[in-house]
């Protein structure tokens, strides 16, 4: 596997991710950051959070994963994590941001090599949780801190 996976999401403080289809914050310079991230860039997505949210990888060139046969002209679609990196070595992709919903962070997660991770300010009601990362050890290349988020550069170990 030549491809790198880096997971780009923003968190709250207990790992809530998501409410009724949506963020539970609104934050533009979280935003802006995660639209910049992902720019000209292959991003792997869920059928859900690309249905809810297609409007986001607008300027990315979008893999969604599904299992029920989806399809959609402006995006490749894979129901397996093998056929997304036999697509990213044919094609030789260096790098893919996984940009969730919880489902697929879940997925992906032992695929990972690095996390762009923002922490926000946000402790509340939440339907959708980002599963349990810290199984894996992190060491943190970079912390930018903000008012209301923080973002975490993490790089996993490489024996994990
Ligand atoms: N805070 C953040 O950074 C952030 C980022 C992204 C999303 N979110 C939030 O997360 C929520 C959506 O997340 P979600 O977990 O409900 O859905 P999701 O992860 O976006 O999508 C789930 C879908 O992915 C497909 N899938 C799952 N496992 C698969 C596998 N092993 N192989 C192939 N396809 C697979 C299935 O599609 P089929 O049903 O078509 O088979 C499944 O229904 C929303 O609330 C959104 O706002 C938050």
């Amino acid at each position: 596997m030549i491809v790198k996976f880096i997971a780009v999401a923003a968190l709250g403080k207990n790992k809530e991710i998501g409410l009724n289809g949506a963020l539970p914050w609104n934050i533009p310079e979280e935003y802006d950051h995660f639209k910049r991230t992902i720019k000209d860039q292959y991003v792997l997505i869920g059928r859900k959070n690309y249905e809810l949210h297609g409007e986001d990888v607008e300027g990315a060139m979008p893999i969604v994963l599904s299992k029920s046969g989806y399809t959609n002209p402006n995006a490749v679609v894979f129901s397996s994590m093998d056929q997304v990196i036999e697509y990213a070595d044919d094609l030789e992709i260096p790098k893919i941001y996984v940009i969730g919903g919880a489902e697929i962070y879940n997925l992906t997660l032992p695929y990972l090599s690095e996390f762009l991770c923002s922490v926000v300010d946000y402790e509340g009601p939440a339907d959708t949780y980002f599963p349990e990362y810290l199984f894996y050890e992190w060491e943190v290349v970079n912390q930018e801190i903000h008012s209301n988020w923080t973002l975490y550069h993490f790089k996993k170990r490489p024996d994990f």
